[in-house]
C-alpha cells in the first residue's frame, strides 16, 4: 500500500517549487501526495518566515493539524510523521523540536535532495532528523518536467538565495548565498516543458537580474561553468525566448539596482516574454532606502521605471512596499505615497515592517508604533486602490490573451485564468479549455480583476 504525503506549502512561489520537489523526492520512498491530512503517512509544512505573522503560523498549523488528525482518525495507532522545512526550518533549526514536541523532521531550504534519506531514517526508527547546512556548493534539485504540482504554470529556479543583506530581511541567512544554475540547463528544462504542453513558465530567483553575475554554482556541474560565463539574466532570457518554444515566460523578482535597460529591450524584441515586471521599491524616501541598504535611490528608481514606460510593449509594472520601517517619519511616508502615484502600479503589496531576527534593522531602535503603521498601510492602500482602478480601466474593450486555468468556485460556466501582464479574468468558457490560451475581450472591470467574453 503506499504511503501518503499531505504537504502545505505557506510563502512565495520559491516555496511552491520546493514542495513539487520534495514530493517528486518522496516518490521514489513511495510516497502519494494527499490533500487530505487525516490519511496522511507524513506531514510536511514548507514555511515562510519572511513575517513573523508567518513564522507563528507554523507552530499554531501543527497543532491544528494534530487535532484534526487525532478527531477523525482515533484508530490509528499514532500520530504521522511531521516534518518543517522552508525558512523557518533554516532559520529556528533545532529549537523547532524544543518549541513543538511533535516534529521529528526539519529540513533546511538547501537540503530538498536530503529529504528521502531523512524521512527513511524516521521510518526506521530514529526519534528525529535534522539537514539545515547551507554550503555555497548546495546542489540545485533537478526536478523532472512531468511532475508539476502546478497544472499551467511551470516554474523554473534560475537562481536561489540573496547576497544583498537588505537591512530587513531575513532570506540571505534563510536562503544562504546566491547561486545561479546554468543555463543549459534552464534551456533544457523550459524545452521539456514546451514538450509537455505547458503554456507558461516562470523564471524563479530571489533577485533574477544578478544572473550569473555572482557565485555561479560550482559543483557537480563543474566545467559548464566555463560555457557559462557572460551569460546575464538578459542573454538567459533571450536564450529561454528563443530556445524555448514556450508561448509566454514570466519571471520573478527583479531588484532595482540590477535591473537593467537591456533586459526591457529583450522584453520587447520577443513576443513570447510577457509584459510584466515585478520591480520592488520597498520605500519611496531616500533616507529609508539608505537604512534599508538598498543601493539605490527613488530618483535612480524612477529613471529604471521611466525606462520601462517608454518600453514598445505595455509592460504592466507591480512591486513591494514596507511601511514603518524603524525611523519612518511622515516625511518619509509622504515620499512613498507620492513614489506610488508617479509610477501607477498595477499592483502593490503592501506590507508593515515587521522585525526579524539576525537582520541589522532588528536592532534598530527607533520603531514605529503599531497604530502608526497601520495607519500608513491603509492610506497606501486607499491611494494604490485609485490608483488600480484606473490603471485595470485601460484594459476595457480590449481583447487580451489568457491561460485558461481553472473553473471558478462559484459557477460551473465560469473559467478564470491570467493575462499576460498577470492579472485575473473571469469569463465563460468550456471546461475543455483549461490549459489553453484563449483570447478574451474584456468587458467589465472591478478592482482586482477583469470580466470578459471569449473572441473565437
Ligand atoms: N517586514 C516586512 N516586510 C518584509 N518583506 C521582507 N522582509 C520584511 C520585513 N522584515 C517584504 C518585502 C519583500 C517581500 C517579499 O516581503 O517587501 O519584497
Ligand atoms: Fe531580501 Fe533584499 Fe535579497 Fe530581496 S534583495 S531577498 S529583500 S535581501
Amino acid at each position: 500500500m503506499s504511503k501518503k504525503l499531505y504537504l502545505e506549502t505557506h510563502g512565495c512561489q520559491m516555496n511552491v517549487h520546493d514542495s513539487e520537489k520534495a514530493a517528486f523526492a518522496l516518490s521514489d520512498l513511495g510516497y502519494e501526495v494527499t490533500t487530505d491530512p487525516t490519511e496522511a503517512d507524513l506531514i510536511m509544512l514548507n514555511t515562510c518566515m519572511v513575517r513573523e505573522k508567518a513564522a507563528r503560523k507554523v507552530y499554531h498549523r501543527i497543532d491544528e493539524l494534530k487535532h484534526s488528525f487525532r478527531r477523525v482518525s482515533e484508530k490509528r495507532k499514532g500520530l504521522p510523521i511531521f516534518g518543517v522545512m522552508g525558512c523557518v526550518a533554516q532559520a529556528e533549526t533545532d529549537r523547532i523540536f524544543e518549541r513543538s514536541q511533535d516534529v521529528r523532521l526539519v529540513l533546511g531550504t538547501q537540503a530538498i535532495v536530503k529529504l528521502p534519506t531523512l524521512v527513511e531514517q524516521i521510518e526506521q526508527g530514529f526519534p528525529r532528523a535534522i539537514d539545515i547546512r547551507l554550503t555555497k556548493d548546495a546542489e540545485f534539485f533537478e526536478l523532472d518536467a512531468g511532475v508539476r504540482q502546478t497544472e499551467h504554470v511551470a516554474y523554473i529556479t534560475i537562481t536561489e538565495g540573496c547576497n544583498k543583506f537588505c537591512s530587513f530581511c531575513i532570506v540571505p541567512f534563510t536562503r544562504g548565498r546566491e547561486r545561479s544554475r546554468p543555463a543549459d540547463k534552464i534551456v533544457a528544462e523550459a524545452q521539456a516543458l514546451a514538450a509537455q504542453g505547458f503554456k507558461e513558465i516562470q523564471l524563479l530567483g530571489q533577485n533574477v537580474n544578478s544572473y550569473g553575475l555572482s557565485g555561479r554554482y560550482h559543483g557537480s556541474f563543474a566545467g559548464e561553468q566555463e560555457s557559462d560565463n557572460g551569460v546575464t539574466f538578459a542573454r538567459l532570457l533571450e536564450r529561454v525566448a528563443t530556445e524555448s518554444g514556450i508561448p509566454r515566460i514570466k519571471y520573478t523578482t527583479s531588484y532595482p539596482r540590477d535591473f537593467d535597460a537591456e533586459v526591457v529591450r529583450v522584453m520587447d524584441t520577443y513576443d513570447n516574454l510577457c509584459e510584466w515586471i515585478h520591480l520592488p521599491v520597498q520605500s519611496g524616501s531616500n533616507r529609508i532606502l539608505r537604512a534599508m541598504r538598498r543601493g539605490y535611490t527613488r530618483e535612480s528608481y524612477l529613471e529604471k521605471i521611466a525606462h520601462i514606460k517608454n518600453a514598445r510593449k505595455d509592460m504592466s509594472i507591480t512591486g513591494d512596499i514596507i511601511v514603518g520601517f524603524p525611523g519612518e517619519t511622515d516625511d518619509d511616508f509622504n515620499e512613498t505615497l507620492s513614489l506610488a502615484a508617479e509610477v501607477g502600479y498595477d499592483g502593490l503589496y503592501i506590507f508593515k515592517y515587521s522585525p526579524r531576527p539576525h537582520t541589522p534593522a532588528a536592532t534598530y531602535t527607533d520603531s514605529v508604533p503599531e497604530e502608526v503603521k497601520t495607519e500608513r498601510f491603509l492610506k497606501l492602500q486607499e491611494l494604490q486602490d485609485r490608483i488600480q482602478k484606473q490603471r485595470y480601466a485601460r484594459y476595457l474593450g480590449r481583447t487580451v490573451e489568457v491561460l485558461v486555468e481553472g473553473m471558478s468556485a462559484r459557477s460551473a460556466a465560469d473559467c478564470y485564468g491570467h493575462t499576460r501582464c498577470s492579472k485575473i479574468v473571469n469569463f465563460k468558457a468550456d471546461k475543455q479549455l483549461v490549459g489553453q490560451l484563449v483570447n478574451v475581450r474584456v468587458t467589465e472591470v472591478k478592482p482586482h480583476s477583469l470580466y470578459g467574453e471569449i473572441v473565437l
